[in-house]
């Protein structure tokens, strides 16, 4: 079996093909990036309208395979922006009807999981999946996969977009924050905001530019940004993990890259006697590669689309996802 996934949530547009083992056969992936403004939901569509076809054509080079030994095409169905999932889904049918194979709609946050679990052999894991506009904690539990924690405003990428974008830096900010971050050590006061299982990050934003205003550096502002949203995230975690009886944890998500909030969820696994899984950066942030495993899951485990059924869902959530393939 052979499924090519596309992914386009927001601003990354992916596309990847993988076989029934979940081995990766191409991974094409393109973000709008270089520019200092924030994501514009229609700029993002036309970017994916502009590359999909071509990244299609790519991945199957890639592949080493024709249109016509396709089985299955995925897509990701949602959450995410209106006008970006629209794009993607369209891409999706129009490759499906036009070689006459299934189709199926999959939720973006399942893949970000299904994919680590297939390629770094974990079991049975609490995913820290940690993004631009999603960040969340999510456990199999009671045939779903439930979200036990989540932010109450904005994604943890997000913040560091956002920040970013204040002090000039390029789009995505992420790595330029964790480069400078190690030029800090000094822990500068921001609001530590866990709630419950819950976590919020808008006010650490508005309290690091005030910092700023008032003379911090910018290398303490990123040290100190990094020290307490990651320890607001590895708490969160270590709190499911207890609650859910689980010893593994599984990394997603662009923000996971991070090598210093690998290091501190790798701390508090090995406290707890758990393992930590971290998939190639590829496989965390954005990709087909998930999109098109999810896809062979469902499809393997009976479910099947109209063309009706592929209406994109902006809300999708992780709990509405009926989890045949691990009953
Ligand atoms: P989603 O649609 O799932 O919310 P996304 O569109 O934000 O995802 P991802 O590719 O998963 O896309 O993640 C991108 C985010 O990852 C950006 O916010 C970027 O700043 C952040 N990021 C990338 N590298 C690093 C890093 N080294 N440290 C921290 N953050 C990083
Ligand atoms: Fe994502």
């Amino acid at each position: 079996m052979i499924c090519l996934g596309i992914e386009g949530t927001a601003h990354t547009a992916g596309v990847g093909i993988v076989d029934g083992e979940g081995k990766v056969l191409a991974n094409i992936i393109k973000m709008i990036g270089g520019e200092v403004k924030g994501i514009h939901p229609r700029e993002a569509a036309n970017h994916h309208v502009k590359n999909l076809p071509g990244m299609i054509d790519k991945a199957l080079e890639e592949a080493g395979i024709a249109p016509e030994d396709l089985d299955l095409i995925a897509f990701s169905q949602g959450p995410g922006l209106g006008p970006c999932l629209r794009t993607a889904a369209t891409a999706a049918r129009a490759t499906a009807l036009s070689i006459g194979i299934p189709i199926v709609g999959v939720n973006h946050c399942v893949a970000h999981l299904e994919i680590g679990r297939v390629v770094t052999e974990c079991e049975d894991p609490v995913l820290l999946y940690a993004s631009g506009g999603n960040t969340q904690i999510i456990a199999f539990a009671g045939g779903r996969y439930r979200v036990f924690g989540e932010t109450l405003d904005i994604g943890i990428g997000n913040l560091l977009d956002k920040f970013g974008r204040e002090m000039g830096f390029e789009f995505p900010s992420g790595p330029e924050i964790e480069k400078l971050a190690k030029k800090g050590n000094e822990l500068l006061d921001l609001p530590y905001s866990v709630k419950g299982m819950d976590v919020a990050f808008s006010g650490v934003l508005t309290a690091a530019l005030q910092l700023r205003k008032k003379g911090a550096s910018i290398e303490e502002l990123c040290f100190s940004i990094q020290e307490n949203c990651f320890g607001m995230l590895v708490e969160v975690t270590e709190r499911a993990m207890a609650h859910v009886e689980k010893e593994e944890v599984l990394l997603g998500g662009g923000v996971v890259q991070n090598r210093r909030l690998q290091e501190m969820v790798e701390i508090m696994s090995k406290e707890r006697g758990a393992k930590m899984f971290v998939p190639p950066g590829r496989l965390c942030v954005d990709n087909g590669a998930m999109i098109a495993w999810t896809g062979v899951l469902m499809h393997r485990n009976g479910v099947h689309f109209n063309i009706e059924d592929t209406k994109v869902n902006q809300r999708f959530r992780t709990d509405d996802v009926d989890v045949v393939w691990r009953r």
